[in-house]
């Protein structure tokens, strides 16, 4: 608990004491959140002078990147897109890992289900070289998880949860430490899911309400496995909160944005962008352009707005004039923005996978071609020769007519 003045209070504060009895103020309960500015007012026309508020370390930083305005948002975008450089070297190491660490979490998630303890060793070591490689090269993880090239579903999806949560975790500013942490909470998060009846977890269609309501135990199941084997509380956080929604609409416990950590904040946004965008027995997964528009939809009334915002930046909205990195291993440009589909735009291709110069060829990502070509992420130009021809089509695209 802190005492702090009333002009020092922000936006998302949990005030829990005044400087005297909240009975003779106009303030309903003695502990809330400051939710707007009218709260503050609020306060202040009461003659609070000070309140003393709780804050977490990991809830400080998150608020600390949101409050500032809007043009610190765009440069502090700029920022991220800076550290979100795929570091290409690290590409292939970043595929073995991704590869070696699925089989893993194959054997870890296998031992929960035949009612074993989970291997804590082995959810620690694939947890901790995800962080490592995610805060050295904040897009690599990320890029590998875009692949979607495993079809085991629920072991993939244990494995994109890890990586989204921990590289959104880094670029919310949480700790090294607390970034490791979430990519150990993202790998277990679905562990209750060991524990439905497999006729369940895998029927392919539609379930019945019955079959949705096993189904959505699966938290509860997962919480209550993970506390035994003496999981800390802000990993279960992610276990536990990832199906709750901003407008209290989600399970178990049907918590509002309020009440939710900022582990089951992220969790949500990360759990349904990977369940959206992959690839299921019975239905084709949404491309990231049309999974994003659909979320953004849900921002503040199913998912938290200000985490979508910075998850969108963490899978990709790329400047004009950024390298990018495709999935044929090309290198290209970005030369003109696609405002409906940002993460489509028009690029210019000009260096094949081996690394030889190519005529530059003008490439709309966004057009259904039968070999679609997609963005991995952002690439570090340093290193990179990028033909001058480039800029000046660049220009040219970007004429003002
Ligand atoms: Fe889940």
């Amino acid at each position: 608990m802190k005492k702090i003045s009333v002009n020092e209070l922000q936006i998302g504060d949990k005030v829990v004491k005044l400087d005297r009895n909240w009975l003779d103020t106009g303030f309903l309960t003695h502990k809330f959140y400051v939710k707007d500015k009218s709260v503050i007012e609020k306060l202040i026309s009461n003659d609070v002078e000070y309140v003393y508020v709780e804050r977490d370390e990991r809830e400080e930083a998150v608020v600390e990147v949101f409050n500032g305005r809007p043009d610190d948002f765009i440069e502090h975008r700029k920022e991220i897109i800076k550290d979100n450089y795929i570091n290409l070297d690290d590409i292939s190491s970043a595929k073995a890992l991704y590869s070696e660490s699925v089989k893993i979490v194959h054997n870890i998630l296998g031992d929960i289900r035949s009612g074993k303890m989970f291997n804590e060793q082995a959810v620690k070591s694939v947890a901790s070289n995800i962080a490592e490689i995610t805060l050295k090269n904040k897009g690599v993880m990320s890029s590998m998880a875009k692949l979607k090239y495993h079809d085991d579903y629920t072991f993939l999806h244990s494995m994109n949860v890890s990586i989204f949560a921990s590289s959104l975790a880094a670029h919310l500013g949480m700790s090294p430490k607390e970034v490791e942490r979430i990519a150990q909470a993202g790998l277990l998060h679905d562990a209750g899911k060991m524990l439905v009846p497999t006729g369940v977890l895998n029927k392919p269609g539609k379930l019945t309400d019955d079959e949705f309501k096993v189904m959505k135990n699966h938290v509860i199941l997962g919480y209550d496995y993970l506390v035994k084997q003496g999981l800390p509380k802000d990993m279960l956080n992610l276990a536990l909160q990832h199906h709750e929604r901003y407008d209290g609409s989600g399970y178990p416990q049907g918590l509002k944005d309020e009440q939710i950590s900022v582990e089951g904040k992220i969790g949500a946004v990360v759990d349904i962008y990977d369940a959206i965008t992959s690839n299921r027995c019975y239905h084709k997964g949404m491309e990231p352009p049309a999974a994003l528009k659909l979320m953004f939809k849900w921002t503040d009334s199913h998912i938290n707005k200000k985490v979508f915002e910075f998850f969108v930046m963490n899978v990709g909205i790329y400047p004009v004039g950024s390298l990018v990195l495709l999935d044929t291993n090309e290198l290209a440009v970005v030369g003109k923005m696609n405002t409906l589909r940002p993460t489509e735009p028009m690029v210019l291709t000009f260096m094949d996978k081996a690394g030889r110069n190519r005529p530059i060829q003008m490439v709309d990502l966004s057009k259904n071609v039968l070999h679609k070509k997609k963005i991995l992420g952002p690439v570090n130009p340093e290193n990179i020769n990028i033909p001058d021809e480039i800029y000046a089509f660049i220009d040219g695209m970007n004429e003002l007519k």
